[in-house]
């Protein structure tokens, strides 16, 4: 494509406008990643949330672009964008990681499980909502608290007894249920 005419100003800018598409294609990975290393915990959330979620979701501080950019190109399973929407506190997060979302229909359920799921809500919870548009009457992402991950286990503990084992297609093996515990135990009962 370097054309015998090209002028040699030319050829030195395509070689690194070549160079520049290059170096930005193979930094598609871990390396965009924002969070410092030394926050070990945030850090592999963010590593993490780049590997599984970054396909549907985009959050700049894991370098992922998933969320659909306008909507007449968005696709069906593009997920919310974490810059702009506030996920706190985090067991809101591990809700969803479990469910599927909030709705459980588009989003796989259980992407991340044990402490993976933990670190990759800790990250989503802390990091996401830094570009919330300023709406008068809505409280900033910032003055909601991120919670703690014991609050968020508490709930999810009494549904491991109503988890069924061996489905197929599941990543770990239990499938949990889209109805809250308490709902089903009430539904058990009748
Ligand atoms: C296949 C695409 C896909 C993948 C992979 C995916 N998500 Fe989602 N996610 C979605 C979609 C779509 C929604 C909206 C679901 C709905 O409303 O039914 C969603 C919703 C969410 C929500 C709720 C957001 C809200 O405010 O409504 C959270 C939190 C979330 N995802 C986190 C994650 C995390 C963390 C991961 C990785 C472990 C992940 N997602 C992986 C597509 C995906």
């Amino acid at each position: 494509m370097i054309l015998p005419r090209m002028s040699r100003p030319a050829k030195v800018l395509f070689s690194a406008v070549i160079f520049a598409v290059a170096a930005l294609v193979t930094a598609c990975g871990t390396e965009k990643v924002s969070v410092p290393q030394a926050q070990t915990a945030l850090h592999e959330g963010a590593v993490l949330f780049n590997q599984r979620c970054g396909g549907c979701h985009t959050l700049s501080y894991a370098g992922t672009h998933g969320s659909a950019q306008n909507v007449r190109t968005a696709q069906f399973n593009n997920g919310p964008n974490f810059d702009v929407r506030c996920e706190r506190p985090v067991a809101r997060v591990l809700y969803a990681i479990q469910n599927g979302g909030f709705s459980g229909v588009i989003m796989p359920q259980n992407v991340v499980v044990g402490q993976q799921a933990i670190d990759v809500a800790e990250f989503v919870a802390t990091y996401a909502g830094h570009k919330q548009p300023k709406i008068p009457g809505v409280v900033q992402c910032s003055q909601v608290p991120v919670g703690t991950v014991a609050e968020a286990l508490a709930p999810t503990t009494t549904t491991t007894t109503t988890t069924t084992t061996g489905s197929p297609g599941s990543l770990t093996g239990t499938t949990k249920s889209k109805v809250p515990a308490t709902a089903k135990a009430k539904a058990s009962h009748k």
